[in-house]
């Protein structure tokens, strides 16, 4: 048989298969995202999230220590009040809940890279990412509070802030008020392409931010869109974004490419609750292996350019990197 070309020989064993390999990760670029609740002494599991639970602030710092261990340094904190109003002023509260979490973490684990997560459905009593009016969210009413949100999250102790709401103009907002407190070295990492995205249900039933009513399309993208992800990138970037954002990651990894071929900015992409849910069941029930198929999918989302991956598998991830199982 005469073939020149023998795309086999580069396969023949684990050592030449890792010398050509074209993806790498480490663990340094992995990022958890944690619940922190009002109470004492609560460490509950998330019914549609298995093996993901929401901490008290007394009972954050086993799973902080756990993850340092591992080897997993970045961790993104969402806050669940326990009470919501029409302005979500839990959100912007400097003893809120988050604002709690974040000086606890700060104080009990100070090697690791704390990240915020900005927005308010988690504290609005009807559920939307911001101020109403009407039917709908308020744009320009919202960019104050996000700001202060923000603000409020960086002086409890975040090292970086992450707005997730959508509103237009937020990353500019955010970016002058950080500047105005001389947070001038505080980096923002930008949601800018983010769905409305049926992948987030058990995250909403985690954080209890389900809309009370209609749904987050008027502010979240349509998911057919895709010269609409560079937009949104490049308008970030040039509000001063740091770091760009695709979210969900799996049904996404076309934009994630397409962000990164765009931009000169660092990518991340947010594997989210439900493809960690998508994960965990199908496991469950025995149908696929559940460490193989949460591998194959953080491997997608590298491949496709994504430099940061957050995920509800940063933990177990860390764990087959440092094996060599990927990476
Ligand atoms: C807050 C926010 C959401 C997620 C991250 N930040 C929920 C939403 O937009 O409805 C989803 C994360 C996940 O599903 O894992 N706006």
């Amino acid at each position: 048989m005469e073939l020149t070309v023998r795309p086999r020989r580069l396969r023949g064993n684990e050592t030449i298969r890792k010398m050509v390999r074209e993806t790498r990760m480490d663990k340094s670029s992995l990022v958890y995202p944690m619940f922190v609740v009002e109470g004492v002494n609560i460490k509950e599991e998330i019914p549609s999230m298995y093996g993901q639970y929401r901490y008290s602030v007394d009972r954050m710092e086993e799973k902080l220590l756990e993850l340092a261990e591992a080897g997993v340094q970045n961790v993104m904190l969402f806050g669940i009040p326990a009470h919501k109003d029409e302005a979500g002023s839990g959100a912007y509260d400097t003893d809120g809940i988050v604002q709690r979490g974040f000086r606890k973490a700060r104080q009990a684990c100070p090697q690791l890279y704390l990240m915020g997560d900005v927005c308010m459905c988690e504290y609005t009593s009807h559920g939307h990412c911001g101020l109403l009016h009407g039917q709908d969210v308020d744009n320009d009413r919202t960019l104050e509070l996000l700001a202060q949100t923000a603000l409020s999250q960086v002086q409890a102790g975040a090292d970086m802030v992450a707005p997730s709401d959508m509103m237009d103009g937020r990353v500019g907002a955010i970016r002058r008020l950080l500047d105005q407190n001389h947070y001038e070295h505080i980096p923002i990492m930008a949601y800018s392409v983010k769905f409305a995205s049926s992948f987030y249900g058990p995250f909403r039933d985690a954080a209890d931010s389900a809309p009370a009513f209609g749904d987050r399309k008027t502010y979240q993208m349509d998911f057919h869109n895709r010269r609409e992800a560079v937009k949104e990138a490049l308008l970030d970037a040039a509000e001063g974004a740091d770091i760009l954002m695709v979210k969900p990651a799996m049904a996404y990894g076309d934009l994630i490419r397409e962000v990164k071929d765009a931009t000169h900015l660092p990518l991340a992409a947010y594997s989210v609750s439900g493809e960690y849910a998508m994960v965990k069941t199908t496991a469950a029930a025995g149908f696929v292996d559940e460490t193989s198929i949460m591998c194959e999918m953080a491997v997608s989302a590298y491949r496709a350019g994504a430099d940061i991956y957050i995920t509800y598998f940063a933990q177990e991830l860390a764990k087959c990197m440092e094996e060599g199982r990927i990476g």
